[in-house]
């Protein structure tokens, strides 16, 4: 119970009105706390009902045989993994580039191995240890190319960020129809994962694309995703976008075509 300042003797009526801001500041940064906590409870629940979507909407599912995920702590959260999986089973991209090997990649190698093995996968991936952690058991396709590419830093607004090197020279001249923007680790950067805005720069988008960004409450992120949209504005490129959220929030960055991607 915290103390009621208005108990006790009040000498004059400054002194009143000085204790009854000092109660309402309390109130309000209660209330503050209470409503956090709120936000945080019906993103949890939000979390919670798209774990069941996944597991509903995989029971049937013939392509996804390993269904063994860890979403928690840094990697892909439930919402994040429901939709890849829905645009990955609806949309059937034919040139997929995901940046961060991990639980996502769980799911994009299976696509390529059991449900479309004409499509191609290219995951981009800094760090050699996590490669040799998950590499083993991801399922092998000729299709199916797993990267390991150097970080170069640059300066942004005063902070050091990151990206993969030689990104462009490695896709060359190819179209990606979905783009997984998950890596390199992005907390704390103020431009982080910024080799998708490249990308647009040198025409790696196919007519038809989905781009996804995951951790999109960040800060860092919201400055890269403004940074894509500006990019494809300067090549004239239509595109809408929207967001999905559980206990992490992605946004979407689709061309007009692959609007539907919105309500899967
Ligand atoms: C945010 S993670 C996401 C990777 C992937 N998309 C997923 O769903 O798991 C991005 C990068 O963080 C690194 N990483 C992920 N988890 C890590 C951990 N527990 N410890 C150290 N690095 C980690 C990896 O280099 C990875 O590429």
């Amino acid at each position: 119970m915290q103390n009621n300042p208005l108990k006790g003797s009040i000498s004059s009526s400054e002194e009143k009105q000085a204790t009854l801001l000092e109660l309402a500041r309390r109130h309000e940064q209660r209330l503050a706390a209470v409503e956090q906590k709120l936000d945080l409870c019906y993103n949890e629940l939000k979390e919670l009902n798209y774990a069941h979507l996944l597991h509903d909407g995989m029971e049937e599912s013939s392509w996804v045989k390993n269904r063994t995920f860890d979403l928690h702590n840094w990697a892909a959260n439930y919402s994040f993994i429901y939709l890849l999986f829905r645009i990955l089973d609806k949309i059937e991209p034919r040139n997929i580039l995901e940046f961060g090997l991990g639980q996502t990649t769980k799911l994009t190698t299976q696509y390529i191995a059991y449900k479309n093995p004409e499509a191609y996968l290219n995951v981009c991936e800094h760090s050699l240890d996590w490669i040799k952690i998950y590499q083993p058991e991801l399922p092998k396709h000729e299709h199916i190319c797993v990267n390991h590419l150097d970080l170069e830093y640059f300066e942004y607004r005063r902070k050091r960020n990151d990206k993969y090197a030689g990104l462009l020279e490695l896709v060359g001249d190819q179209k990606f129809d979905l783009i997984i923007v998950d890596g390199p680790v992005g907390g704390g950067k103020n431009l982080p994962r910024s080799n998708v805005v490249d990308l647009i720069g040198h025409g790696n988008l196919a007519e038809d694309f989905v781009i996804i960004f995951d951790d999109a409450e960040r800060v860092g992120e919201k400055n890269t995703i403004k940074r894509t949209q500006a990019a494809l504005r300067k090549k004239s490129i239509a595109f809408q976008t929207f967001e999905r959220f559980g206990i992490k929030r992605q946004a979407y960055i689709v061309s007009a075509s692959r609007s539907f991607a919105g309500y899967l």
